[in-house]
């Protein structure tokens, strides 16, 4: 059975002087999920939010699951903080040197999911060895770093690739698409194997937000 579809909309798009708001919006249309891009800069040239603004929200009472994408460039010194903060899940490129398995095994210590990222350039074997320690592979349809830029329908082979690992290994992560997902590329990605989308824009700009999660959560 294919995990069933799962939107999380990504606050980068929200409303950055009243992220409370933004994130309790995602949550009352419906999303279970809420997607936390964390950049410091090197590893991408933008910066976001830190563990702080985790905390503050949760401290503002909203208790959608956290996933938690890091952008940074050493990953494994900020896990803790982030986990403490109220993260669900934590998700760590596998670009950035640093040791990824120890790296996930304390994600998961620290009480949270763990996942793997794989930027549009890097190709699915990089994580190949690593996929029965996560949770959640998340493929970038974007080169990371700014909201709003336009899918990559290119990355659509990297994604039935990685379903057809987890179904020859029996794995049950989940497979999660960042960039550009609108419902049209949502339902391109769904059919390449995709479970879990993360949507910025175009969830945010949407006319009526529930029936976009709807819509999501409905593709086949
Ligand atoms: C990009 C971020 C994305 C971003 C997606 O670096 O990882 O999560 O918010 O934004 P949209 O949906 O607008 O492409
Ligand atoms: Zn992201």
């Amino acid at each position: 059975m294919p995990n069933a579809p799962i939107l999380a909309p990504s606050l980068l798009a929200g409303d950055h002087a009243h992220l409370a708001i933004s994130a309790r919006l995602a949550a009352e249309s419906g999303a279970p999920w809420l997607h936390l891009d964390i950049m410091d800069g090197h590893f991408v040239p933008n910066l976001t939010f830190g563990p702080e603004t985790l905390a503050a929200l949760r401290r503002a009472g909203i208790k959608t699951f956290f996933d938690t994408h890091l952008m940074l460039a050493e990953p494994h010194k900020y896990v803790e903080a982030f986990a403490k903060a109220g993260a669900n899940l934590i998700s760590i490129h596998i670009e950035p040197t640093c040791d990824h398995r120890a790296t996930l095994a304390r994600i998961r210590e620290l009480g949270c999911q763990c996942g793997l990222v794989l930027n549009p350039d890097t190709p699915a074997s990089a994580i190949e060895p690593l996929l029965g320690l996560v949770d959640l592979v998340l493929v970038m349809t974007v080169q990371p770093g700014f909201g709003g830029q336009a899918f990559r329908a290119d990355m659509l082979p990297k994604l039935r690739e990685i379903d057809g690992w987890r179904r020859d290994r029996g794995l049950k992560f989940r497979l999660e698409v960042d960039g550009g997902i609108d419902l049209t590329t949502a339902a391109q990605c769904r059919a390449a194997g995709t479970d879990t989308f993360v949507a910025g824009t175009a969830f945010f700009k949407a006319p009526d937000r529930a029936a976009f999660a709807k819509a999501i959560t409905a593709l086949p």
